[in-house]
């Protein structure tokens, strides 16, 4: 049976992964988890409350997450998809709290998620990944983001070193960070919120959504299946799903 640990589940394309693997594969079991319950009703879905913006015990958090019942496993597959946009403003007007939230959810929750996994599976002769959800925005400067921005870096150079140190490995984990593109969910209407005056490049946003540019949470969520699913579609540790 293959184990999917996801986490930021209950919505977007997190809620997205798990409804296409649940409507997909009959042998798998799901282990999700964010502070909303999505409350899937599948007993091959599992649900954990945790507020990954809480970094005190995460450690134990992602333990617990992680823990499996004995039996036979084929994959082992942690998805690290939870993230926060923070509050959009430039810096010095921010509170010393957005930062440490949104470097929390998006860089340290899945740097010990992932530091847990690999403690956890490493020498599990099966096959094992890990894909950070990360952004564009990781590479680019946008203004009002600039939490956002440096978070998603931090998170894609972690996933860069720690790529290279599994190809020492006996067993070795796949790590990869995939930046999703802009895709219609609930951080892209948050998005939408913000002040011109705070966040320079709206109108590019607005217009994206207006002229139907969004890619869907489903068909997002398929196309992060296919990078799970075909090694060959894996060129890079730092993927994208544009050209998908
Ligand atoms: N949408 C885009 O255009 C876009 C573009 C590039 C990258 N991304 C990335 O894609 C990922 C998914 O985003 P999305 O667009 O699907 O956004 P979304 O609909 O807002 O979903 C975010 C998910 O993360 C969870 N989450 C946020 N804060 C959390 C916390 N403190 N503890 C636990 N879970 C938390 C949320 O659950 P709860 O609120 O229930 O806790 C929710 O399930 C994020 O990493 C985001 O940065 C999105």
């Amino acid at each position: 049976m293959d184990h999917y640990f996801i986490t930021g589940v209950s919505s977007g394309i997190g809620l997205a992964l798990v409804k296409e693997l649940l409507s997909q594969e009959q042998e798998l079991s799901i282990h999700g988890c964010s502070r909303r319950d999505p409350s899937i009703g599948d007993p091959r879905f599992h649900f954990y409350k945790i507020d990954l913006s809480d970094s005190s015990g995460l450690e134990k958090k992602a333990t617990d997450f992680f823990k499996l019942q004995a039996g036979l496993f084929n994959r082992l597959i942690l998805i690290n998809n939870a993230g926060m946009l923070g509050d959009v403003a430039f810096v010095g007007e921010q509170q010393a709290e957005h930062y440490i939230a949104t470097f929390t959810v998006n860089a340290l929750a899945p740097i010990i998620f992932s530091e847990v996994f690999i403690k956890q599976f490493q020498n599990t002769d099966t096959e094992k990944l890990i894909f950070n959800i990360s952004s564009g925005a990781a590479s680019k400067d946008i203004e009002g983001w600039a939490a956002y921005c440096a978070s998603k870096s931090a998170l894609d150079r972690f996933t860069t070193v720690c790529a290279q140190e599994q190809i020492h490995k006996t067993h070795p984990i796949g790590v990869y960070s995939i930046s999703p593109g802009v895709i219609d969910t609930a951080m892209q209407a948050e998005i939408r919120t913000a002040s011109k005056e705070k966040f320079p490049s709206l109108d590019r946003f607005l217009a994206l959504h207006q002229n139907g540019e969004l890619l869907s949470a489903e068909a997002t969520a398929g196309k992060i299946l296919s990078l799970v699913n075909r090694a060959d579609l894996r060129h890079n540790t730092l993927l994208s799903l544009r050209n998908l």
